[in-house]
Parts: C-alpha cells; sequence; structure tokens
C-alpha cells in the first residue's frame, strides 16, 4: 500500500477534487455547471440535452450533463471510469467520482486514490443538516485539508446575505470544531442553476466580494510531492559484500546525497553516506531521489537492520509507542480493544495491541458511533499501542509513509492513516546534547540520608485527571506527614508551570516536556533523601514510565482516580465549563487524551473516599512503604 506510483512525483499534475454533500444539496448541478462554465463539455453536449429535454417536456437542468456523461461513461466511451477531467484558465483538475462511499473511503484510506482537495456542497435553504456534517467529517478523516463550502441554490433565498451568514457560521464552527483549517476554506454563495459565482462573478450578490468557486480552486496549494517532503529512505535489506555493508531499499520521500549525514530511527544511530550504488549506474552517482530504488554504504560500520528509516538530522520521523490510525477494517473477525496485530510501516513490521476504540464510522451512511468493536467494512478512529519506540509520520505531514498495514495470519486485516493529534513526539529530550560530560559519585550514602531523615526517599506520583483530587490530596498529606517529622515536599502542576515550566503549554510536546523536567527534579528531591509527592495530570503512559525508570526502586505511581463526569462537576477551577465552550485548546479530558495507569502500585478512588479516608490510604501505604526496614 506504500506505493509511490499513485502520486504524483511533480506538482503540476491535475488537482485531485472530491465533491460531497447532502444528495438534495445539489452536487450534480453544481458539477455540470462548473464543466459548462468552465468549458470543459464536449462540443455539442449541451444543445444536444437541451433538445433531449424539449421532446420530453421537461425543464433543462444542470445536473442531467452528468448524468450524461457518465452514461458514455459507463458504456466505455469516455476513457477514464473514475476520474472526470476539466479544467480552469490557471490548471487542471480531475474529479473524483465517488460510487459509493465504500469503494471511497477504502481507496483513499488504502492509498489506492488520493484527493488533494474538497468541495462541500450545502443548500442554502436547509443549511447544515446531519449529513453535511457527516461529510465533512468524512474529510478531516481522509486528512483532506483543503476544502471549498459552497451554499448553494442562493436564487431560492433571494440571493440574501443573512441567510448566507448564518449558514457560514454554522459550517465553520462544525469544521473549527473538526480541527479543519480554517483559513484554507473559502465559503462561497452560489446557485449553480443560475451560475452564480461558479466561473462568473454573481450579479445578484454585489454584496459578496469573495472568489468565485473556479477561482477559489486555483487558490488550492498543490499538494506536496514526495520529492518536496523530507528525506525518507525505509531500509528493506542489508547486503554484505567483502568488507562493505549495503543498504538497499526505496526512497519514499525527498532526496538523498553523498556526503548526507542520516539518521536511523528508531535507534537514533548516524552515520555518512559514503557512495550511493545505484543499480546500472555507469558514473558514480552523487544523488537520488523519491522513487529510486538504491543501496548506499556509510563511513561508519553501524548495526541497521531491516525496518530502520533513515531521514536526514533535520525533519526526522517522530518516535513514539502510541499512536491512532484511521482504519478501513477488512478483517472477517471484528476488531476489539485488547486484540494483537502485526502493523507494517514501510518495511517496518512490529506487533501492536487495540488499546481504545475512539469513533466507529458506518461507511454506508457515515454515521460515527462510540462503538467497542469495528466490523468488517467499517471505518474507526483506533489508539494502538507498540512496545517498544517507532518511527513514524503522521498522514498530514507524509502522505506516503503515513500510512499502516495490519496482518493477522499473513492476511492484510486492515489499512488506514496514522494520526499523532494530541499524542506528543517522543523524541524530545531522549538525547544529550552536551558533549565532555562525566558523572560523579556523591559521598554521602543514601542509607545514611535516609538514617537522617528517619525513612526513605521517593516519589509518590500522583497522576490523574484535572480536578480528580491530586492537589487536594499531596497538600493535606505533605502537612500531615511534616507534622510526623517527614521530609516532605509537594511538586504541583499549577505551581510549577508559574516557574521551572512557565515556558510550556498544553500541546502533547509540551506536556511530555513538562513531566521530563518535574521528573527529574522530583528524582533529585527523593536522592536527596525526600519524600516527593507530586500532582500533575502527566496524561501520558510512556512519559510516566520514564519518569519510573530515573529512580525505579523509589517511585510509587498513584491513581488518583474519579471519573470524567464527576471531575466536571467538581469543576474546582471553572476549566471544565471553559473547554466545552471551546475556550481552552487540548483539555485533558475533553480534548486531550488521558492514558490511566495500567499497573500503578496504588489507587485512590475519589469519587466515592472522602479526602479524610483517601489521605489514610495515602499515609498508611507510605508508612509501610517508606520506613527504612519495610514492614
Ligand atoms: S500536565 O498535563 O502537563 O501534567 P499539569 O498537571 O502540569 O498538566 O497542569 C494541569 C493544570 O493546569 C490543571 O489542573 C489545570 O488547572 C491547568 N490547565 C490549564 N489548561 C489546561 C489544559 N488544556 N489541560 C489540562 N489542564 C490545564
Amino acid at each position: 500500500m506504500n506505493d509511490v506510483s499513485t502520486y504524483p512525483l511533480q506538482s503540476n499534475l491535475p488537482l485531485k477534487i472530491v465533491i460531497v454533500g447532502h444528495v438534495d444539496h445539489g452536487k450534480s448541478s453544481l458539477i455540470g455547471r462548473l464543466f459548462h462554465d468552465t468549458g470543459s463539455l464536449p462540443e455539442g453536449k449541451v444543445e444536444a440535452i437541451k433538445a433531449m429535454c424539449e421532446r420530453r417536456g421537461m425543464p433543462f437542468e444542470y445536473a442531467f450533463l452528468m448524468d450524461a456523461l457518465k452514461a458514455e461513461r459507463d458504456q466505455g466511451i469516455t476513457i477514464d471510469v473514475s476520474h472526470i477531467h476539466f479544467r480552469t484558465a490557471h490548471r487542471e483538475y480531475v474529479l473524483i467520482d465517488a460510487p459509493g462511499h465504500r469503494e471511497f473511503i477504502k481507496n483513499m484510506v488504502t492509498g489506492a486514490a488520493q484527493a488533494d482537495a474538497a468541495i462541500l456542497v450545502v443548500d442554502g435553504r436547509d443549511g447544515v443538516q446531519e449529513q453535511t456534517r457527516r461529510h465533512a467529517y468524512l474529510l478531516h478523516l481522509l486528512g483532506i485539508q483543503q476544502v471549498i463550502v459552497a451554499i448553494n441554490k442562493m436564487d431560492l433565498v433571494d440571493y440574501g446575505e443573512a441567510r448566507f451568514q448564518q449558514v457560514a457560521v454554522d459550517v465553520r464552527d462544525y469544521l473549527a470544531g473538526l480541527g479543519i483549517d480554517l483559513q484554507h476554506t473559502q465559503i462561497i454563495p452560489v446557485s449553480a442553476r443560475e451560475g452564480d459565482n461558479i466561473v462568473e462573478a454573481s450579479k445578484s450578490m454585489a454584496w459578496y466580494e469573495g472568489d468565485t468557486l473556479a477561482t477559489a480552486l486555483d487558490d488550492f496549494q498543490p499538494p506536496l510531492a514526495p520529492l518536496d517532503l523530507p528525506l525518507r529512505f525505509p531500509i528493506q535489506d542489508v547486503y554484505k559484500f567483502d568488507e562493505r555493508r549495503i543498504l538497499a531499499g526505496r526512497i519514499e520521500s525527498g532526496h538523498l546525497r553523498r556526503g548526507d549525514v542520516l539518521l536511523f530511527s528508531p535507534s537514533g544511530k548516524t552515520a555518512r553516506v559514503a557512495s550511493i550504488e545505484a543499480w546500472n549506474a555507469k558514473e558514480p552517482v552523487l544523488a537520488v531521489r523519491a522513487g529510486q530504488s538504491i543501496g548506499i554504504t556509510l563511513d561508519e560500520q553501524l548495526f541497521v537492520e531491516r525496518g530502520d528509516l533513515a531521514s536526514l538530522l533535520t525533519n526526522p520521523p517522530m518516535l513514539t509507542n502510541v499512536f491512532r490510525g484511521r482504519l478501513f477494517w477488512l478483517g472477517r473477525h471484528p476488531l476489539v480493544p485488547g486484540n494483537r496485530y502485526k502493523m507494517k510501516l514501510c518495511n517496518a513490521e512490529f506487533p501492536v495491541e487495540v488499546e481504545k476504540i475512539e469513533k466507529v464510522i458506518d461507511v454506508s451512511d457515515m454515521g460515527i458511533s462510540t462503538g467497542d468493536s469495528v466490523e468488517r467494512n467499517a471505518v474507526g478512529e483506533v489508539v494502538f499501542r507498540a512496545r517498544r519506540q517507532i518511527a513514524l509520520d503522521p498522514f498530514e505531514s507524509n502522505m506516503v509513509t503515513g500510512r499502516f498495514v495490519l496482518v493477522e495470519d499473513y492476511d492484510i486485516v486492515g489499512g488506514g492513516l496514522i494520526s499523532m493529534d494530541g499524542y506528543a513526539d517522543q523524541r524530545a529530550g531522549q538525547t544529550v546534547r552536551a558533549t565532555n560530560i562525566f558523572r560523579v559519585e556523591h559521598r554521602v550514602p543514601e542509607e545514611e540520608r535516609w538514617r537522617h531523615n528517619g525513612h526513605r526517599g521517593g516519589v509518590l506520583w500522583m497522576t490523574g485527571l484535572s480536578g480528580a483530587g491530586k492537589s487536594t490530596l499531596a497538600f493535606s498529606l505533605e502537612q500531615y506527614l511534616f507534622r510526623k517529622g517527614y521530609q516532605v515536599y509537594v511538586l504541583d502542576g499549577d505551581n510549577i508551570r508559574h516557574g521551572l515550566c512557565s515556558d510550556l503549554g498544553f500541546s502533547p510536546e509540551d506536556r511530555v516536556e513538562n513531566i521530563r523536567r518535574v521528573g527529574h527534579a522530583a528524582a533529585l528531591f527523593a536522592r536527596a533523601g525526600f519524600l516527593v509527592l507530586t500532582a500533575f495530570i502527566s496524561p501520558y503512559r510512556s512519559d510516566r514510565d520514564r519518569v519510573r525508570a530515573l529512580a525505579p526502586e523509589i517511585f510509587h505511581e498513584v491513581h488518583v482516580d474519579a471519573d470524567l463526569s464527576t471531575c466536571e462537576e467538581r469543576d474546582p477551577k471553572g476549566l471544565y465549563a471553559k473547554a466545552r465552550r471551546g475556550e481552552i485548546d487540548d483539555f485533558t479530558g475533553v480534548s486531550a487524551p488521558y492514558e490511566p495507569p495500567v499497573m500503578a502500585e496504588l489507587r485512590i478512588d475519589t469519587t466515592h473516599n472522602s479526602v479524610e479516608e483517601s489521605v489514610a490510604i495515602l499515609s498508611d501505604y507510605i508508612s509501610k512503604n517508606f520506613a527504612i526496614t519495610p514492614h
């Protein structure tokens, strides 16, 4: 499925567009009109259909043009079966016909077809309908970023500006909620029947000063061709010839030059390209590009294996062990959480587990539900988890490498697009930049510090949703323990974000960095002999695991657990209400993920326990686990 041949290598190929919208909102008329007004119809076609209408005593409609073209196409008269071409003065377009949702979605998700942009047609009288929403969601699901919204049938609402604005606001709200970039979205009032704002600017809507449909289409950016993207060279094989090791594979995107320093992911090793060995090359090859199959040698003997992904040091792929797939499911058995599959990403293969099904989309009507299984021929938004770090690109940034295939018992059971929405690149902060640094040992042994304090040092890491009670418990516990003579200190999210982490927000990357810094601070405190209580949402499991790895024998993870509805009811800072109103982005539990611990040392249910009861459980845990000689 990672087949570059279906993608244009140059950017001057026709732009592929798809037209979606409610069945009755005038798609066919719009297409007919667009073809007619751009002069893209065969000679005499309109006249022939007009004559036919007259004979049958029915009014002419532009939609008939499309039916006629389709009929010819079905008889094999026009050449291309699923693509119809038209052109504006500026460039050529291909209209991808969506014969049915299922085929279209399957082709898009698996890479057999790719639309670069879309027109969403909305009836000016009916406004945004359920089907409009579903189709808009489909565009989002398929990673189509460039969208024109044509508010059609403006002639039937007296070309009224107020009505147009009303529908436009609804559309904008819905698209923004989906995360579609509104900067690239034009909303245009049109009448396909009368030809207003299709190619000719409307005379009946003088209040509208924006683009016509045709000029808006011409404003679309051609998709970034694989050549224009950062280098991705997945290693397919490693051959040993005499002393040399040749790394072979196909360049999926970008360029590679002799002398480039390559970064191999996920290992993070680097080496310089010593030579490029292209098959049948007479001259030494200095550079190769996307689409070419080649071999290279390196200036150092690295252990590189099939599946490693080579890039340049700038713009490397992301590293993560959790990501979301927008998946088309082909398997005979439904996909359910907990199932394991083999995932193929370029040449890499690794086991993944289905962690969570976020949405299930019925492709026949695009109905969206929150099911707990994805049946054959359905689409799902699914969170996958791998045991080790994998190198990948989200589909948005690389449509060649941003795809995956799932395999079960040698059969392909699914394929889809990778999304990292809400998840962070875990590459950041994993490498030490400074050189010439050496660790030195303290001369005060840990046990001596413990004896001095009368208890062990360590970290009690509280994780949970905002409003679950982390800070409340941490500060109560701190007071209680301090009075009992403990060296104890709380590190709390809201406090730390005023200082050590004041440069960080709540994007996935910033949260990773927040927890990385706090984790190190907590580990240092703990090594100094303190009992550190931390109160951070710390939504990602991988971050908490990394903190644990800093001081595994003295790290204790506590899940401060209250369900979302309880936290939302408490809403101590009024933040949930704000988040629901769309005033806070990336709010945990609302618009950003929370991954609960799977093997926490302790779970405190704050929905059912009072603060006093919870503190009692915690202090009991501490006296058992932080005594110098454990109970
Ligand atoms: S973490 O995700 O990086 O661990 P942290 O615990 O430091 O978050 O900060 C969470 C606190 O910041 C919350 O209790 C809340 O008061 C505030 N906050 C502000 N914006 C957000 C947001 N988008 N998501 C979650 N918490 C937020």
